[in-house]
């Protein structure tokens, strides 16, 4: 979501910002611009739509300038339009802004009363004008205390000022940013991939922290403007993977690498030749703990709810779940004997971050599973377990899925196994069976064409449903949020025990219902559950696993059937076939799949 880059050199900057914005695209934005200084004028080029768009404007405007700030955008005050698209100036200044400024309608009053006339409708621009009007009575240092002293919310900003060719500002609220060091210039990033292409030696600004930034200098200030010292990273050399191979979809590709990231996570983590899980670092004593707190938004949200169903069954410990949004607002009690899980793919999610950040103010036990290794939520957390899967990029997160419930699952069975709550038999017996988890999987990927047709039917629903129990209700939940975001159907997914209590009134002629009903314990249950919908019209996908000795229903509209695999590792199966339900479902549609509308990769404001 949104993305900011600042370069300050002796030579032009403007190609190289729109590279960098390229580079962010991935996150999900509306429009673009960027603004140079130019001989004491700040010029700007801004657009509506994608980063392509103003490179084409940017040179028929020859927009020349050794510093400058870019932006893309996804809009949250505002709608997305050339006029609301960043940067935002004033006489003085220019400003690039990701998250929230929650006070903007109180200082807007406030600026409009003192003459200030606002072109936007962005929360943004009261920013420009508040550095504007401070500049008048402050040094520059002191403007940038009092300015950020005023806004409430989040941010990550860059600024840069006409009468200043020396120098911008970075600064942090809530939203990420970083700095890069180059040859005598320096530069600004709201993540690590935006400036890997010019630096590998990076630092983050904590936050609450601002930066000045010279072409030959960085100094980092807390926001009362004591000077902080920062230890200077070095990145891995690997950069973005934009490279689909044979595929024409990143969500596409993302879904068949599913065999082999689980594959690698596995080999992270699973010794093979003790047949142990082994999670190096783990910082507490095991049997100490007594309860687990998993929390995440979206997606990683719902690996949370499959893992306590793992975590219930396999340890003693008590668990619960939270969506981080809610978490991070309750009056949470919190125990020193509990381990605080975060799960998030880009590491960056504001919500999930926040609530990370309210766990270790209260002095908990905190613990990071994400796949951004660089990310804020895994620097700031006590243990860090990435799930190993590669970059992902299209929006819609599918092997991130998968590798966070694999890292969760080994993590419950490591608890478990210490806990001594399971036997070193069955401990072994688990892991083994994990290990066919990834040929499995491969398996599951070949039922691809009948998904293709069934997709065309999911596409023209007015609304469907997806129902499971147990481990499979969860998997319902995530099935349900991949057709909704990527083919623009409404989909409700529900514990199918639960219908009958409302939803089934929904339930009309021809209306499309996936049920996800493996072989286990609630096999027959769902069973009559799905016998309830198809009486009353429902089309019924059923999504359920091989057994020679019995055939289902003669009702059911279409059956895909996956591995028959230890009951545990189901909704690694399960799963699947949903994600390509959804991908075909928007193909049929011509929606754009790996940026679908509204939507964003990393959601960085609340
Ligand atoms: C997944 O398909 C969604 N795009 C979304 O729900 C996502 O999982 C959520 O925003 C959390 O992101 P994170 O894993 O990067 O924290
Ligand atoms: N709130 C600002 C706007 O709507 C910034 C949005 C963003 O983070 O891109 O313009």
């Amino acid at each position: 979501m949104c993305g900011i880059i600042g370069i300050i050199s002796s030579k032009e900057v403007s190609s190289r910002i729109v590279n960098s914005l390229k580079k962010l695209e991935y996150r999900g934005y509306d429009s673009a611009g960027i603004a140079t200084l130019v001989e004491g004028n700040i010029n700007e080029v801004k657009c509506e739509g994608r980063v392509d768009a103003l490179e084409k404007d940017i040179s028929k405007f020859n927009l020349k300038g050794d510093i400058g700030i870019g932006h893309v955008r996804w809009a949250t005050h505002g709608k997305p339009s050339k006029i609301n698209a960043h940067p935002h100036s004033s006489e003085q200044v220019s400003v690039v802004h990701n998250g929230i400024i929650e006070n903007s309608t109180i200082l807007k009053k406030l600026l409009e009363k003192k003459g200030y006339v606002f072109k936007s409708q962005t929360d943004t621009e009261v920013i420009a004008h508040l550095v504007t009007d401070y500049l008048k009575k402050n040094s520059l240092k002191d403007t940038i205390i009092k300015v950020l002293k005023k806004l409430h919310g989040s941010f990550a900003l860059g600024i840069i000022f006409k009468d200043k060719n020396d120098l911008m500002i970075g600064a942090r609220r809530g939203s990420p940013l970083a700095v890069g060091y180059g040859p005598n210039e320096n530069y600004l990033g709201s993540d690590s991939y935006a400036l890997k292409s010019m630096t590998n030696k990076i630092s983050y600004l904590d936050d609450g922290e601002f930066c000045i930034i010279k072409r030959d200098q960085i100094e980092f200030f807390q926001s009362n403007g004591i000077k902080v010292n920062k230890k200077v990273m070095n990145l891995s050399k690997e950069e973005l993977n934009y490279d689909k191979g044979d595929y024409k979809y990143f969500m596409e590709k993302e879904i068949d690498e599913q065999p082999s990231t689980i594959k690698d996570c596995i080999n992270e983590y699973v010794d093979k030749y003790n047949n142990q899980i082994n999670i190096y670092n783990f910082p507490w004593n095991i049997s100490s703990l007594k309860a687990i707190v998993l929390i995440g938004c979206g997606t990683a949200y719902h690996s949370c709810l499959v893992a306590k169903y793992w975590l219930e069954q396999n340890t003693n410990l008590d668990v619960s779940i939270d969506i981080a949004s809610e978490f991070r607002y309750r009056k949470v009690r919190f125990k020193k004997d509990s381990l605080y899980v975060f799960v998030s793919q880009s590491g960056e999610t504001a919500d999930t971050y926040a609530a990370l950040e309210l766990c270790k103010k209260n002095k908990m036990k905190t613990c990071a599973v994400v796949n951004v290794v660089e990310s804020s939520i895994a620097r700031d957390a006590d243990l860090v377990l990435p799930i190993y899967c590669g970059q992902e990029i299209g929006v819609a997160s599918t092997k991130a899925f998968l590798g966070q419930m694999l890292v969760l699952y080994m993590l419950s069975l490591k608890i478990s196994y210490d806990q001594k709550e399971i036997t070193k038999k069955t401990y072994h017996s688990k892991i083994k069976n994990l290990l066919l988890l990834s040929n499995s999987a491969k398996k599951t990927l070949k039922l691809d064409h009948k998904l293709l047709k069934i997709g065309k039917v999911f596409a023209q629903a007015k609304g469907c449903m997806f129902l499971g129990r147990g481990y499979s209700f969860p998997i319902a939940l995530e099935g349900a949020l991949k057709l909704k975001e990527l083919a623009y159907v409404h989909a409700e997914g529900y514990p199918a025990g639960e219908m009958k209590h409302g939803p089934l009134a929904l339930i009309e002629e021809g209306m499309p219902v996936v049920v996800i009903a493996p072989r286990d314990e609630h096999y027959l249950k769902t069973m009559s559950n799905m016998q309830e919908v198809i009486a009353r019209g429902a089309k019924v996908l059923l999504i359920t696993n091989k057994n020679k000795d019995e055939i289902i229903s003669e009702n059911i509209w279409e059956q895909i059937e996956v591995d028959k695999l230890n009951d545990e590792l189901i909704p690694f199966l399960t799963t699947i076939p949903l994600q390509k339900l959804a991908f075909y479902s928007a193909l049929e549609k011509g929606y754009d799949i790996d940026k679908p509308r509204n939507l964003a990769k990393s959601v960085t404001v609340e």
